[in-house]
């Protein structure tokens, strides 16, 4: 797993501390070793790793300490929604609906992994507004480091794609 990506940390106290924690699921291989982790209020946080590294582990362990709502992958909301609808409306649905539970945290896992290529880049835009707007605090997991990239790069002021009002 590529370290944890950093992208503003804004002000306030931390909303979520992992220190030193270990995981293993049949109490023999370790899928997460020592990891410490931090979040603070209002920080936008990227997770990129491959398929398998501990990433959903991550969060449910963050869930567990802070259980507010966990948007789930496309996959797991899409048969709640007519199929005609599509995948990135779909999409802004479950973003509007997270939004309404007013969370303080949001814990994305591989949320736009099943979009095409031009509607992940679109929602990944809308979910920057949100975080912009409503200052929640976001741990945002994906194993597509382009779209990790593309998702911390505008807060940290690198040339990156021009971000849309
Ligand atoms: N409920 C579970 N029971 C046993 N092993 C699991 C369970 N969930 C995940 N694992 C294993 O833990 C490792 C990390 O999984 P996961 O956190 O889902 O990775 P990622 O989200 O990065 O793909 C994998 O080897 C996976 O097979
Ligand atoms: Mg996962």
């Amino acid at each position: 797993m590529l370290p944890v990506n950093e992208a503003a940390r804004v002000s306030g106290a931390p909303t979520a501390i992992l220190s030193h924690v270990s995981m293993s699921y049949d109490g023999r291989r370790e899928v997460l070793h020592d990891i410490d982790f931090m979040l603070d209020q209002g920080e936008f946080l990227s997770i990129v790793g491959p398929s398998g590294c501990g990433k959903s582990t991550i969060l449910r362990l963050i869930g567990r300490i802070k259980v507010l709502l966990e948007l789930l992958g496309l996959s797991e909301f899409g048969h709640y929604y007519p199929r005609a609808l599509s995948g990135g409306m779909r999409q802004r649905v479950a973003l509007g609906r997270l939004l309404a539970y007013d969370p303080e945290i949001m814990l994305m896992d591989e949320p736009f992994g099943a979009l095409d290529a031009q509607t992940k880049i679109l929602m990944g835009y809308e979910l920057l507004r949100i975080w912009t707007d409503y200052r929640k605090s976001v741990v945002f997991v994906t194993h597509d480091i382009e779209e990790g990239d593309r998702a911390i790069r505008p807060h940290l002021g690198h040339d990156g794609p021009a971000r849309p009002d």
